[in-house]
């Protein structure tokens, strides 16, 4: 990665999958079940293992290695919060996974809700293109004394801000939506959300999890109050995190042991969480920079714009492989959920859902996997989406989701197993 590079077709993708151990061990095998995680960099195994090796202590002791796991989590926060454009560190909160991060706010703002704190703001908007995370876990402050507004997709494959619009009144508390759907790949427009909310004086929860690994995250152009993102999706460990305006978290009522201090991250943080996949985060988030710096090199250029530029070129690599992906699926006679019409190509990411007439998902997928090609099948964890695309839970769809390591090759290989499968079935 010496060689500055811009043009999407310049995309030094041989040199990034050299630095994925699990792209290299893998022969055969295409990954392109990104969406429920991704492949992590050496640089982070390093640092996980260098966190297990070097010092896998409890922090907030007086000797040398437990010193170091706090400067260990210190330096995640504010790797993270670069990746993200927080406004200070302390608004990172690290845990296990993005629903129950989404769960603890819902309860915190269920708490609100219950003890009228809110007094007439008891609505709260959900979508039917979400990860039920995302809605399930509102929809549990029924008993709480929450109403819900539901913000549906259009035909088209996205939400559009103009039926948000008259939702959203002086009785809204929150907004809930995701930032891109997990399922079929659709952007929001989340800066629009926020608009929107906050006119009404209501906030704004993002799940930024399936939009993590594809573009640049900035809380602060898109104005929104909550973010939570998996770790697991943006090439690291297992492991999630929150982000709140500060004053936002520091009102939030969350479960707080005794001798925990009550402000922001640590009111958020109920127990340990897992150490050496924070240091893999913060690692993650390195790496993510390493493409920027090397796509360009500068000596002038801040953290921040390292990522700015690295997540660009990702960007605009991706869209290259979108592009490839809807037309082999088209080629293919395939039903695409989501956004299929390529002048709106930036209206997604490299993830497609999508059926083969009335054959069966599971087959297609089962045949895939003795191709050595991973893609998954079912109800995508989104019940409500596959309701209103008519879908069955049981058998659902089909979902191939690429990242930046992914290659055009890749796809050809992807597209001339599906023909072959599609012959074998039909
Ligand atoms: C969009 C979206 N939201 C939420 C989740 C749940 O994330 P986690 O597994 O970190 O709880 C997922 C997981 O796939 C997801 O894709």
């Amino acid at each position: 990665m010496s060689n500055p590079q811009t043009a999407a077709g310049d995309f030094p993708v041989a040199t990034i999958r050299a630095m994925f151990p699990a792209l290299q061990r893998a022969g055969d095998f295409i990954f392109l079940d990104n969406a429920a995680g991704a492949q992590i960099p050496q640089s982070v195994l390093d640092a996980v293992t260098n966190h297990l090796v070097s010092h896998n202590v409890q922090r907030g002791g007086r000797y040398g290695r437990s010193v170091t796991v706090d400067q260990s989590v210190a330096d995640a926060r504010t790797s993270v919060a670069l990746l993200i454009n927080a406004y200070s560190p302390a608004e990172i909160c690290f845990g296990m996974n993005a629903t129950s991060f989404i769960r603890l706010v819902s309860l915190g703002i269920g708490q609100m809700l219950a003890k009228d704190t809110d007094e007439d703001r008891d609505e709260i908007v959900i979508t039917d293109m979400d990860h039920d995370a995302n809605i399930a876990t509102w929809l549990a402050l029924e008993s709480a004394g929450a109403k819900f507004k539901w913000w549906r997709m259009r035909e088209d494959g996205n939400l559009h801000v103009d039926d948000l619009r008259p939702l959203v009144s002086d009785r809204t508390r929150l907004v809930a939506c995701t930032v891109t759907a997990h399922s079929i790949g659709s952007i929001v427009d989340v800066a629009s959300v926020a608009d929107i909310a906050h006119a009404a004086g209501a906030e704004v929860f993002l799940d930024c999890v399936h939009y993590g690994p594809h573009g640049l995250i900035d809380v602060q152009a898109w104005d929104c109050d909550y973010l939570v993102c998996s770790g697991y999706k943006n090439f690291s460990p297992h492991m999630g995190f929150l982000w709140g305006r500060f004053e936002t978290l520091k009102r939030l009522p969350t479960f707080r042991e005794d001798f925990i201090p009550n402000e922001p991250p640590y009111k958020v943080e109920a127990g340990t969480f897992i150490y050496e996949n924070v240091a893999g985060m913060d690692a993650a988030v390195q790496y993510l920079e390493l493409i920027g710096r090397n796509l360009a090199p500068s000596n002038n250029r801040s953290r921040r714009e390292n990522i700015v530029a690295g997540m660009g070129a990702i960007r605009d690599y991706e869209l290259l492989l979108a592009r490839e992906m809807l037309g082999v699926l088209k080629a293919c006679g395939a039903t695409i959920y989501g956004v299929a019409d390529e002048t709106r190509i930036n209206e997604r990411v490299p993830t497609f859902c999508f059926n083969i007439g009335k054959l069966s998902p599971q087959r297609i997928v089962e045949e895939m996997a003795e191709m050595q090609i991973g893609i998954r099948d079912g109800h995508m964890y989104a019940p409500r989406l596959m309701k209103r695309l008519n879908l069955s839970m049981d058998s659902g769809a089909i979902r191939a989701s690429l990242v930046h390591y992914n290659t055009v090759e890749e796809i050809r290989r992807f597209g001339e197993a599906l023909r072959t499968i599609i012959a074998k079935l039909s």
